[in-house]
């Protein structure tokens, strides 16, 4: 299937590593021209150059988004990299400065980072990206949150919540742009397969007593999840789903929430 994606502009937020990697390599390999975008320019520019040398192009934005200045700064690299910018993926964001992630050691100031790097950075770009998207008559904003958004875990309350405010976001700005031509969709992803996760099953295997056994930590997740599927994910599984939602065949997918979760958030709607 063509995905009629050539030629068309996009910028893939946290990009510089993990799944935002992961998309801009295959946005680019269908033929969208990629703007990679990152705080760390030294891995930004490493990604491009990657997406270059398999014949891709690809053009690099640095800056912060938990700033508006970042924020703004970023839309305008990406702007001039190639005169527009298409499909706009909100891929940045994680769970930052909370060395200890249970309920009772978050701090307020955790909640409103975390929220800033991930809902507001979105909500800054989409500001800065979608009217022009709205004026050309076609376009796509998809949102990376996580399976937490919806399936909260007994943990990381600036985490899920922060990513649930995202996917109710994404569905108001989905009637915003109603008829406009411009889709509006979030991508949550389960457990994927990048180097924070491993480290993290690392830390898991060592604090249990497993020494070095991550597979062992990794089966202990993909149970204890209540996965219906029995493995971790890959970043291209979260890949293929954003292209598909990129692509011009996917014009009347609208205002959805896709678990790229190997069934942690099972739904019947
Ligand atoms: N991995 C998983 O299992 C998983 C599961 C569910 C959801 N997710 C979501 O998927 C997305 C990508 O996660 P990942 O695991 O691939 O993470 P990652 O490897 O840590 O990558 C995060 C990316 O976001 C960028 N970033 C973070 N904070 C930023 C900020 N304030 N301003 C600008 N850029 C910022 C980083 O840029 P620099 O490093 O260059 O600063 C990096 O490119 C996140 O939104 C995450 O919440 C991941």
């Amino acid at each position: 299937m063509d995905l009629d994606l050539t030629g068309r502009r996009a910028l893939v937020t946290g990009s510089s590593s993990g799944i935002g990697a992961g998309i801009a390599a295959e946005l680019a390999a269908e033929g969208a021209l990629v703007v990679v975008h990152g705080r760390n320019a030294e891995r930004a520019n490493a990604v491009a150059a990657k997406i270059v040398a398999a014949g891709g192009q690809a053009a690099v934005a640095i800056g912060d988004l938990s700033t508006n200045e970042g924020a703004a700064g970023v839309a305008e690299q990406a702007l001039a990299a190639f005169g527009g910018i298409d499909i706009l993926v909100n891929n940045a964001g994680g769970s930052f400065d909370t060395p200890d992630p249970s309920f009772f050691s978050v701090t307020p100031e955790n909640l409103v980072a975390t929220y800033e790097a991930n809902t507001v950075a979105a909500f800054r770009l989409i500001q800065a990206l979608a009217p022009a998207m709205k004026e050309r008559g076609w376009g796509r904003v998809i949102n990376i949150a996580t399976a937490a958004a919806i399936t909260p875990t007994s943990a990381q309350p600036d985490y899920g919540p922060a990513k649930a405010a995202m996917v109710n976001l994404s569905l108001g700005l989905s009637k915003t742009l109603r008829m406009t031509g411009v889709t509006v969709n979030c991508v949550s992803p389960g457990m994927i397969r990048t180097e924070g996760l491993m480290e993290f099953l690392g830390n898991f295997a060592q604090k249990r007593g497993w020494g070095d056994d991550i597979p062992k930590a990794e089966e202990y997740f993909v149970k204890g999840t209540g996965q219906t599927v029995g493995r971790v994910g890959e970043v291209t599984d979260i890949a293929y789903a954003v292209v598909m939602l990129a692509s011009p065949r996917a014009d009347i997918i609208n205002g959805t929430n896709f678990h790229v979760d190997a069934g942690i958030s099972p739904a019947i709607n």
